[in-house]
């Protein structure tokens, strides 16, 4: 039976993000120096199997909703696999997955099949030029393609996440909100987060939600409160009058919403990190590797469960987070 689902601030932790690996096949400017990151050598990678377990593991503290992350999920060799074993657990209710969206026409059938439910898919800008720079070389053709499968394969509700930043694509704020006009998209904007080496790009490109959400207004009109969307991520919901698909914010630093965070992380490594904005980590890895029992391992997401933080203060001078974005898993 599940019985550590609150942390000792009455949350329940309910949600684990799983990142399957730290290697990506995009570069973005906000995520990653442009050297890249160096990658982790594979036997420091958590296997398929040791991913499972500790899923299984996780679930006896609680957990019912896991999203596979990286770097770029469908980069990882076996993920049709992991998402066919994750699909098999019956507590786990929601498994989604947030990708580049480079692969995901090439490999949309296959995770449907294999039982994944949704994607949120990245899209920072509509500029075939623009999103070659930012992504430093990719082809926005193939992300569209990706997109478009996804809505046909019915991996729904598709949420697109547009990271803002100024100088780059705040003009162009306006043009990813009417994508959730005429179809089911929704289009989310997310405040620009410190992270490690590309925190020189974060602090001055930030622009808080409320910006954000007034240009949409002066232009589209009125946003509407929306009650629920599928997934119980940070994001707040609102629409648009008469449109198909929904505009959420996700306000990581002007109105953090650690007050209501309900997750875990596990890193490619096989740690678990309660925090995105805390250092601290609790090994799984070694454990594992030393053969240790569900039990076992559930006692240390427990743990982690019990230790993670109250918040975050990247507003009263915290600083950010030495790792990047590619490593921890977003
Ligand atoms: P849903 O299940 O669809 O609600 O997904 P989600 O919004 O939880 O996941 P996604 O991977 O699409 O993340 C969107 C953005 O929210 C990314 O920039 C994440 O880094 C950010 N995010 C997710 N969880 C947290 C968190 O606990 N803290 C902070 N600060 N940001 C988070
Ligand atoms: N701030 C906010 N969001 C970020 N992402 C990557 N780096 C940052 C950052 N510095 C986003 C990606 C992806 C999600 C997992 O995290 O664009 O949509
Ligand atoms: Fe890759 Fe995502 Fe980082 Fe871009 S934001 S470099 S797509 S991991």
């Amino acid at each position: 039976g599940a019985h550590f689902v609150e942390d000792r601030y009455q949350r329940e932790i309910n949600y684990l993000r799983v990142s399957v690996t730290d290697r990506c096949n995009l570069r973005c400017h906000y995520c990653m120096p442009p050297q890249g990151v160096s990658v982790v050598p594979r036997k420091e990678i958590l296997t398929l199997e040791e991913i499972v377990r500790v899923v299984e593991a996780s679930t006896r503290v609680g957990v019912k909703k896991v999203r596979l992350t990286g770097g770029e999920p469908l980069v990882r060799r076996g993920i049709t696999d992991l998402v066919r074993a994750l699909a098999a657990i019956p507590e786990i209710d929601d498994l989604a997955l947030t990708t580049n969206g480079i692969l995901l026409a090439a490999r949309g059938d296959q995770l449907k099949a294999a039982g994944l439910r949704r994607v949120n898919i990245s899209l920072d800008t509509l500029k075939p030029e623009r999103y070659s720079y930012i992504t430093r070389g990719g082809r926005l053709e193939a992300v569209w393609q990706g997109i478009e499968r996804s809505l046909e394969l019915g991996l729904h509700p598709v949420k697109l996440n547009a990271v803002v930043v100024r100088g780059f694509n705040d003009d162009e704020i306006c043009d990813l909100a009417r994508l959730s006009l005429d179809r089911p998209l929704h289009v989310r904007f997310i405040e620009l987060m410190p992270f490690g080496t590309s925190a020189g790009v974060s602090r001055e490109g930030y622009i808080p939600t409320a910006e954000i959400r007034s240009r949409i207004e002066e232009e589209l009109g009125q946003l509407q409160e929306v009650r629920k969307l599928t997934g119980s991520g940070p994001a707040r919901y609102y629409r648009l009058a008469g449109a198909a698909g929904t505009i959420g914010f996700i306000s990581a630093v002007s109105d953090h919403f650690c007050g209501r965070c309900n997750r875990l992380r596990l890193t490619a490594t096989g740690a678990l990190r309660p925090c995105l904005f805390h250092e601290y980590e609790i090994d799984l890895k070694g454990p594992l590797r030393r053969g240790a029992t569900l039990d076992e391992l559930a006692e240390l997401v427990a743990r982690a469960v019990w230790d993670k933080p109250g918040r975050h203060h990247l507003n009263e001078g915290q600083s950010c987070s030495r790792k990047n974005m590619s490593q921890i898993g977003g």
